[in-house]
């Protein structure tokens, strides 16, 4: 599955909100389309952000009608801004950029550097992807039970996958495992997306709601908890969707090793910890309404944070394109990015 991609000067992404009823594509000509498709959560999930981000600054520079680099550089900013604001905790959003903007910033010709750079982006997500299933599958034994959370696989990257890559990289390579989806709410990646794409790839997978997670780790044989993540902190806590530090909270308490995995594009040199992550709050009526039907009193209070942190001190390790890195994370860490 290609998720997101640049082709005859249009952003090209699959529309993830319609997803599992519907596969439809949809085509963004502008900065401002494809902004909106990000805050709608048309396209989502951390590494598919950094593409989108990229895509949108090439797509500025390629519409830019202004002859001077000066001038092609402010309508470079000003997608750069425009983007920024739609999702703050995933780091790679910002990352791609910041290469995109960097690239036309020190060539002659800005709109050609800002297309080579972001296409360049494409082209190491999937490397990345390849290599991280491959690092990742290693970790997965046969028989292993695995509860996963949110929608880490292709539909939230390049089109190959971290958590899920790796789970369906160890499949393909002949393992006897089984899924436990958490369902993700409120917006429901794990349902929709993750068992749309563990079915496809025929993965056993089993859909359960997020609380039910105490429950099939008790009860079920879960041998390993894997998720992926949106920003990782130099000290190793990890920003992932809201629900994971419970999950890892819970697998503490059965002595379940809780993985993560996620490209190093996703470690933010400029956060030392956890509380240096900007956390997504998202609108009321994702919770107050279900299926159109309101649930929740007009008068009774929400609050919809999209991600949580979960602590390092609870992470066995975190899967990367280079290696996993074990425990004591900030040192591992460090090792990885230098
Ligand atoms: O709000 P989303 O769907 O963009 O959030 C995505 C996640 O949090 C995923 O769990 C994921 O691990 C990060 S993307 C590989």
């Amino acid at each position: 599955m290609k998720p997101i991609c640049l082709e005859d000067g249009k952003v090209i992404l699959i529309d993830q909100t319609l997803l599992p009823s519907e596969l439809r594509y949809i085509e963004c000509r502008d900065v401002e389309c494809l902004a909106r498709a990000i805050e709608e959560l048309k396209v989502r999930g951390a590494p598919a952000l950094g593409l989108a981000g990229a895509f949108g600054l090439a797509l500025a520079a390629m519409g830019s009608k202004r002859m001077s680099k000066k001038g092609v550089l402010m309508d470079l900013e000003a997608a750069y801004d425009r983007l920024k604001r739609t999702r703050p905790t995933a780091v790679n959003l910002q990352w791609a950029m910041d290469r995109v903007l960097a690239a036309a910033r020190t060539s002659d010709d800005p709109a050609k550097a800002a297309l080579d750079e972001a296409l360049r982006i494409y082209r190491e997500d999937i490397e990345m992807n390849k290599a991280l299933e491959k690092v990742g599958a290693e970790l997965i034994k046969d028989g292993d039970v695995i509860l996963t959370h949110c929608n880490a696989g292709s539909l939230a990257t390049s089109g190959y996958g971290t958590a899920q890559g790796i789970i369906k990289e160890a499949f393909r390579q002949g393992r006897r495992i089984s899924v436990f989806a958490g369902e993700t709410r409120p917006l429901l990646q794990g349902a929709r997306l993750t068992a749309f794409e563990m079915v496809r790839a025929g993965v056993p997978v089993t859909v359960i709601t997020d609380s039910m997670a105490g429950f099939v780790m008790r009860n079920r044989g879960v041998t390993k908890v894997l998720v992926g993540a949106d920003r990782i902190a130099l000290n190793g806590d990890v920003a992932n969707k809201i629900g994971t530090y419970g999950l890892a909270v819970l697998a503490k308490e059965h002595k379940i090793p809780f993985y993560v995995a996620a490209p190093t594009s996703t470690i933010d040199p400029a956060a030392s910890s956890g509380s240096d992550i900007p956390i997504e709050y998202r609108k009321r009526g994702e919770i107050e309404f279900f299926n159109e039907k309101r649930v929740v009193p007009r008068e009774a209070d929400v609050l919809n944070p999209a991600f949580d942190i979960t602590p390092a001190s609870y992470i066995a390790g975190i899967v990367t394109e280079k290696g996993v890195l074990l425990p004591p994370l900030d040192r591992s860490i460090k090792g990885c990015i230098g």
